[in-house]
């Protein structure tokens, strides 16, 4: 069995504010699905907080009771550390952020630095008890640079993130001063997982943009590094559902408040008393319609909000708004026999919970924004409980939540809207039976299939899976002789040479970089020589052929797209994919900002199109550039691209096309015993991902390389090529000669 360290602010169990009062159960969306997580491959094991300031002489007894009855490890802080790290950084700033509220943020340098502290005592806790071997999976907001910490302290740790709020625009976490710090520090993580595409999409723009990185669809390169990025949405507990439905005490509960609203139906709605779940805006709605519906002496609205995060200012003013709000609106609606809003501050016991889920006509789901929403997801799991007669509720739900992605079938709001709401819940309490049924059927299956267990597994299967960290790339000046005598022992090998910034340096404008008179000696070095050659470029066709089309060179354009074989005219095409509805849109975002970037170019390809920034002034080209990259994530979502921000350019390509492929398509035809791939750009590390034993590859000059060897530039590899020419072949090469296209004067 793996061992699993579930790293998380809030430990499962929360204890009392003295030394006598019981330990009870936290709440919260993170711990109630963690606690559902059972698995008989992982054993998990959970280090956090446990809810209060706990005097020094109390925290070795305290440590042993979590570790022996609640196999819990606590991290124990100071009241200073819990008002900087917890109500201070994590929650009066990341939240509000993270959940799009600019104007809730506050931060102050005191409070960075105790999160920064907490998390550095965090990573201590964690390297005193986990193993090499051990996976350590942090979760939520609270601890975004302890991935990094851990990285750097112990790079063999498997280290995987889950953020369990939504991840915002980066227009907005752009607004937070130490951005960089803390998606840096999730970087530092092997998995990074979010509750929805468009949460992952937005993290992704905004490390490129913020840190301009390297990015593909999923993974995020940085150093030496690749995290992964991965989509899991969480689930509930389902099993303890199952089970709670089953008890007799359920059913007690479930009898005594079925008797106290009698006749009545109940709207109900469950949430900590935070501002993100829109209870106010709810409210509003709520008011338009007790004063419009026909129904409204016949409905009671219960609202469970359980307290949270009372330290923060604007949580007690949002208490004081509510409770007033209810109090106006009860005094306007209210009979002598009915008050409309049942509120109780409280959190309140499972059973309870369940019993009210189970009776409840509709729930009203409304949060302005929010991760996933885990209440809309138990309200369904508890809408069986008497099989014999299913008579289930409806749920309206918030487009704003994650969980809408998934509960299709729900009547779906915008919770900003009160008359739209307001009109929900009339449409709701007036469902005939069979489109309820229907509606939940639906649901429940996904709700109960897809649980807690199902999503842990998920993320920790992939964490598990994950690439190993890419290998340095060697030094070249010690292995030219290992390359050069692996050459010399091949009866059958192929060159794949990059063009620009490989054999030629870059120049302002790209059509001055032609071959010079060394580069063209040694091209007529390497054609006379034994070796298969495949110049493998961005350029277009028209570029190659001018100016290599004379060599006995195999000429590969446009990354890979098209070919000319060696003493042929034709083009001929490695391309059948002809979806490129992308390029015009993408032409047309080009031009935009070629409007504001005076100096840039665009170069239209038959399978992409690049925005060439090398003549602009170098520091605003590059800030527009992280823009027009960012952008073009945002637009391109679902499209079959790349997206690859290079030397001075920015390009987009199709996702069918690539070097590694064209690579691929001419070894699987030749049968070559070495084969040298060299390139110094990122298009150039989809040849060195190319699985092949006979593989040698090459990065030329700086930056994070896939490649085996490095070398320091273009004239040391021209050096390199010059002494691969003048090789003698291999013997038995002599014999295969004859079986190559006969090859041209240089
Ligand atoms: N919950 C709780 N105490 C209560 C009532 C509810 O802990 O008195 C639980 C509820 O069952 C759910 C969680 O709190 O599992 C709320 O999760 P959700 O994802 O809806 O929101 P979050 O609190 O994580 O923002
Ligand atoms: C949300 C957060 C969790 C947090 C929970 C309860 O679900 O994503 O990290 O534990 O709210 O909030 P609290 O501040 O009481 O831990």
């Amino acid at each position: 069995m793996k061992k699993v360290i579930n790293v998380a602010n809030r430990l499962p169990v929360t204890l009392g504010s003295t030394a006598s009062s019981p330990i009870r159960k936290s709440s919260g969306g993170l711990v109630a699905a963690l606690e559902g997580v059972n698995n008989d491959e992982f054993q998990l094991q959970s280090l956090g907080w446990p809810g209060v300031v706990v005097d020094e002489q109390n925290q070795q007894a305290i440590s042993s009771t979590l570790k022996n009855d609640y196999d819990c490890i606590p991290v124990f802080l100071s009241e200073d550390e819990v008002d900087g790290y917890y109500h201070g950084l994590s929650n009066s700033s990341l939240w509000p952020l993270l959940h799009y509220n600019r104007v809730y943020m506050r931060y102050s340098e005191a409070d960075w630095q105790a999160y920064v502290a907490v998390n550095q005592k965090f990573a201590n806790a964690v390297l005193a008890s986990a193993q090499d071997d051990d996976i350590v999976w942090v979760h939520d907001y609270h601890l975004m640079l302890l991935p990094e910490m851990l990285r750097k302290a112990r790079p063999a740790l498997k280290v995987g993130f889950f953020l369990h709020t939504p991840f915002p625009s980066s227009e907005i976490i752009r607004c937070h001063p130490r951005r960089t710090e803390l998606i840096r520090g999730l970087l530092g993580a092997d998995l990074i997982g979010f509750h929805t595409s468009s949460y992952l999409r937005h993290f992704r723009s905004s490390a490129l943009q913020l840190l301009g990185l390297e990015s593909e669809m999923t993974t995020i390169t940085s150093g030496n590094h690749v995290s992964s990025l991965g989509v899991f949405p969480i689930g509930i507990n389902s099993g303890s559902f199952e089970q709670e439905l089953k008890r007799p005490e359920f059913f007690d509960t479930l009898v005594e408040y079925q008797n106290n609203w009698a006749d009545k139906k109940i709207v109900l709605s469950v949430e900590r008393l935070d501002y993100s779940k829109g209870l106010l805006r709810r409210l509003e709605a709520i008011e338009t319609f007790l004063a419009n519906s026909e129904q409204a002496k016949d409905v009671v609205f219960v609202f469970i909000g359980v307290p949270t995060r009372g330290e923060v200012k604007e949580y007690q003013e949002l208490r004081e708004k509510i409770e007033g709000e209810v109090g106006r609106i009860n005094g306007l609606y209210a009979s002598v026999q009915h008050s409309p809003i049942h509120f109780i501050h409280q959190s309140i016991p499972f059973t309870a919970l369940c019993a009210l889920y189970s009776i409840a006509d509709v729930a009203l789901v409304t949060p302005l924004v929010d991760g996933m929403n885990l209440v809309a997801k138990e309200f369904i799991a508890c809408q069986g409980y008497h099989p014999e007669s299913y008579d289930p509720g409806v749920l309206i739900l918030s487009e704003f939540a994650g969980a809408a992605q998934e509960l299709l079938n729900a009547i779906i709001v915008n919770p900003y809207d009160k008359l739209e709401v307001a009109n929900s819940l009339e449409k709701a309490l007036t469902m005939p039976l069979a489109e309820r049924q229907e509606r939940m059927n639906y649901m429940t299956a996904r709700v109960m299939q897809f649980d807690s267990s199902h999503w842990a597994d998920g993320f920790l299967m992939q964490l598990i899976s994950h690439r190993e960290k890419l290998p340095q790339p060697q030094n070249m000046l010690a292995n030219e002789s290992i390359i050069l005598q692996a050459l010399q022992q091949a009866k059958r090998p192929a060159l794949f040479l990059d063009y620009d910034g490989t054999l030629r340096d870059f120049e302002d404008k790209p059509e001055d970089a032609t071959p010079d008179l060394h580069l063209k000696g040694i091209f007529t070095q390497l054609a006379n020589s034994a070796i298969d050659i495949f110049i493998i470029s961005g350029r277009p066709a028209s570029f190659l052929e001018q100016w290599l089309g004379d060599y006995p060179f195999t000429l590969i354009a446009e990354h890979g797209n098209r070919y000319r074989l060696p003493g042929e005219s034709d083009w001929q095409s490695l391309n059948n994919n002809t979806d490129h509805n992308w390029k015009n849109p993408v032409v047309d975002i080009f031009r935009l900002y070629e409007g504001s970037t005076p100096g840039c170019t665009i170069e239209e390809k038959q399978t992409s199109v690049v925005w060439h920034y090398r003549q602009c002034e170098p520091v605003y080209a590059k800030w527009k550039a992280n823009q027009l990259v960012h952008d073009l994530y945002d637009m391109l979502g679902n499209s079959p691209v790349e997206i690859h921000h290079g030397k001075r350019i920015v390009e987009v390509s199709s996702i069918h096309i690539n070097k590694g492929r064209a690579v691929e398509h001419f070894i699987n035809q030749h049968n070559y015993d070495r084969i040298i791939c060299a390139g110094d750009d990122q298009t150039d590390e989809t040849m060195f991902r190319v699985e092949s034993d006979a593989l040698i590859s090459i990065k030329i000059g700086e930056g994070d390389s896939l490649a085996q060897h490095r070398i320091a530039g273009v004239i040391p590899f021209l050096n390199l090529l010059q002494n691969i020419s003048n090789l003698t072949p291999h013997p038995d090469q002599e014999q295969e000669q004859d079986q190559l296209p006969q090859k041209l004067a240089g």
